[in-house]
């Protein structure tokens, strides 16, 4: 896999994970709010994307190395580094039970922000190669 599969597979993927963000985001603003059960839901929410997040990385790392130029390559390991420290940063937190859930649900929405600002960015970066690809 890799090329124009590997780039369909990353925008699939990229399209489950936005689901999954928003799952989050609502449960951070319920636990904002004190619902009710509201706080395993997020811990619920932080599970499936520990498990969902995880595996893309990886399939990025396989899909996209063969096709990206070497700095890219590097841009794209470090950003997967950074996020994998702040995925198991907010699991721990959510597992650990030891902070305010208010801090919780702040930490939580600030890495959904994090994220869908990279997808973005890497989303911009697939249509680009693809445009390139066109073109020769
Ligand atoms: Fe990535
Ligand atoms: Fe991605």
């Amino acid at each position: 896999m890799g090329g124009p599969e590997g780039f369909e597979q990353v925008r699939q993927e990229h399209r489950d994970l936005r689901a999954l963000l928003g799952t989050l985001d609502d449960a951070a603003s319920r636990v904002l709010e004190h619902t009710a059960g509201a706080l395993s839901e997020l811990r619920e929410a932080v599970r499936e994307l520990d498990v969902t997040l995880r595996a893309h990385l990886v399939m990025e790392e396989t899909a996209l190395v063969p096709v990206l130029s070497a700095g890219a390559v590097d841009r794209m390991r470090r950003e997967h580094i950074e996020q994998r420290t702040a995925l198991v940063a907010l699991s721990s937190e959510v597992e650990g039970d030891t902070k305010e859930p208010a801090r919780l649900a702040d930490d939580a929405r600030w890495l959904v922000r994090g994220l869908l600002r990279d997808m973005q960015e890497e989303d911009a970066a697939l249509d680009g190669l693809t445009a390139r690809e066109g073109e020769g």
